[in-house]
């Protein structure tokens, strides 16, 4: 299924690296974009549940609203599209069961069918309780990580970011009161040429450190 040769997967990665300067000029094109938005819609999540959702700032009036959010970094503003992914705080009956709808219909097969499935479903989040955030927030997790990998596949630059002000997100997104908060940011576009972050060695532990064979 994959074009891709292993050399340019692992140089993918190589290549890639959180950006701390994007070129202000250069936008992702629609066609990228859109696929781009392809692997964040696709993110696979526990039951399948999404609990997330995405919000993509590409507007220079809004991304201009959010360096002064984010710790002052200028990734935010001077980056193509912004995404910031948000989390649900919780995973109510209700929401199951409009996932379930959409399961039925989705793979023509009865709401009935799906019975046991949701009592599994709601029996995990009801153990849950009072952890359905943290849940819900590593799931969007899963969500940067696959865009970030994305990303690095078709020659995109991003900076994942965790520094910014959550509160000030949620105000700005409208998210006060709402079932979902902000947890995570991505800056995604092109690396300025001044950015010499991109040229500073990897710093990583070596595998045999990291990873155990058994
Ligand atoms: C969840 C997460 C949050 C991060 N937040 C920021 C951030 O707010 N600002 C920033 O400049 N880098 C941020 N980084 C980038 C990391 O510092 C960087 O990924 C790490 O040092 C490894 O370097 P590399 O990505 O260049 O290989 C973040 C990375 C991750 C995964």
């Amino acid at each position: 299924m994959s074009n891709l040769s292993l050399s340019q997967l692992v140089n993918s990665y190589q290549w890639r690296y959180a950006v701390k300067r994007f070129d202000p000029f250069r936008r992702i094109d629609e066609a990228t974009w859109n696929a781009l938005e392809s692997s964040l819609v696709l993110t696979p999540s526990s039951f399948g549940l999404q609990p997330w959702r995405f919000y993509v700032i590409s507007s220079p009036e809004n991304k201009a609203k959010l360096s002064s959010i984010s710790w002052n970094q200028s990734q935010p503003g001077d980056c193509s599209h912004m995404v910031v992914f948000t989390a649900r705080k919780t995973v109510n009956e209700q929401y199951v069961d409009a996932f379930l709808a959409k399961t039925a219909s989705q793979r023509n097969v009865p709401l009935d069918s799906l019975a046991g499935y949701r009592k599994v479903v709601l029996g995990f989040m009801q153990n849950n309780t009072g952890r359905q955030l943290a849940w819900s927030s590593n799931q969007a997790y899963i969500a940067l990580g696959q865009l970030l990998a994305s990303a690095a596949m078709v020659g995109v630059d991003a900076c994942p970011m965790e520094g910014i002000v959550v509160a000030e997100y949620d105000k700005l997104l409208g998210l006060e009161g709402s079932d979902y908060t902000t947890i995570v940011g991505c800056a995604l576009g092109y690396r300025h040429s001044d950015d010499h972050y991109a040229k500073l060695p990897k710093v990583r532990f070596d595998a045999s450190e990291m990873v155990t064979h058994l």
